[in-house]
């Protein structure tokens, strides 16, 4: 089938899905990206370049919109990945997700919560950088004063932490799936070991086995694991700069604070996915 395409590309049907199979919803600097690129090494695998933010910022384009973004598939096996975000955290996207495919199935990649919120607070700053903004001076300390009462208390309006607020995010996802149609990939596992994660989504996915250890190669330059696409050519695609670049400075009495406000909601996380992860510092 694989060497039909090749060879005959121009005798191969194409077709498109209204909406994608699967969602990678997040969370935001977990991992999404290198998750998404590798699972696009599986042949049954269709990606969706962009974020879509169908169900978060752009509902309102209509679900004609969404399926103009999906790819051709030409079987109807292959299955479509969409990866945005920012699903995680919106308040609207289970229900609007369970409203256009209650069967969808959901992906969520979690990392540790104090190292998510400091590369969330560096993308942050480097967003605002690249936009040319004056920075606000925020030192970078800011993220855990609450300027009202003036006390020492983590602000939870402020993204970077909101975000890695995982069980409030989650609580909302499990009104509307069940546990069982969601996975969730450990972000710190898979990013120095991807093939166990993978071949746990294959399953997921009901996919044959197929993504192959000789498939990811380590830079150790950038630290990280590149990806070989077979469907593509056999040039090993590594992730851009955006990625794994150096953490603001945060010291360490402000990421214990952190770790320890985290660590109630973790342990509500860990008992709503009814699995524990190694999140202390
Ligand atoms: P850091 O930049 O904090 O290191 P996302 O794609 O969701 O924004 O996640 C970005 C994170 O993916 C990076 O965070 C990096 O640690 C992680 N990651 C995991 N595997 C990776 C890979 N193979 N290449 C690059 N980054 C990877």
């Amino acid at each position: 089938n694989f060497l039909f395409r090749v060879y005959f590309p121009h005798r191969v049907r194409t077709f498109r899905k209204p909406h994608p199979d699967a969602l990678i919803i997040g969370v935001r600097k977990g991992g999404t990206r290198a998750l998404l690129e590798a699972l696009n090494l599986h042949e049954a695998v269709r990606i969706v370049r962009k974020e879509t933010h169908f169900f978060d910022a752009n509902y309102t384009l209509g679900t004609g919109w969404y399926a103009e973004q999906m790819p051709q598939v030409d079987a109807e096996e292959q299955i479509i990945i969409e990866k945005t975000p920012g699903y995680f955290t919106s308040k609207n996207a289970p229900k609007r997700v369970h409203q256009l495919n209650p069967k969808m199935k959901i992906i969520l990649i979690v990392r540790h919560p104090v190292f998510r919120t400091i590369s969330d607070f560096t993308q942050v700053y480097y967003n605002k950088l690249e936009q040319n903004k004056t920075l606000p001076i925020l030192s970078i300390e800011s993220f855990k004063i609450d300027e009202k009462s003036g006390k020492e208390v983590i602000n939870l309006d402020y993204k970077p932490v909101s975000n890695s607020l995982y069980d409030v995010h989650f609580e909302n996802w499990l009104k509307y799936f069940d546990l069982s149609q969601m996975h969730i990939v450990n972000g710190d596992v898979f990013r120095a070991n991807p093939l166990n994660e993978l071949r746990r989504l294959e399953t997921f996915l009901q996919l044959p086995r197929q993504i192959q250890a000789s498939q990811l190669h380590f830079d150790r330059k950038k630290g990280f694991f590149c990806f070989e696409n077979l469907k593509k050519s056999s040039k090993i695609h590594c992730l851009g700069q955006s990625k794994g670049r150096k953490h603001r400075e945060v010291s360490e009495k402000t990421q214990k604070k952190l770790a320890d406000f985290f660590r109630f909601h973790n342990f509500q996380f860990f008992r709503l996915v009814n699995r524990t992860f190694s999140w202390d510092l």
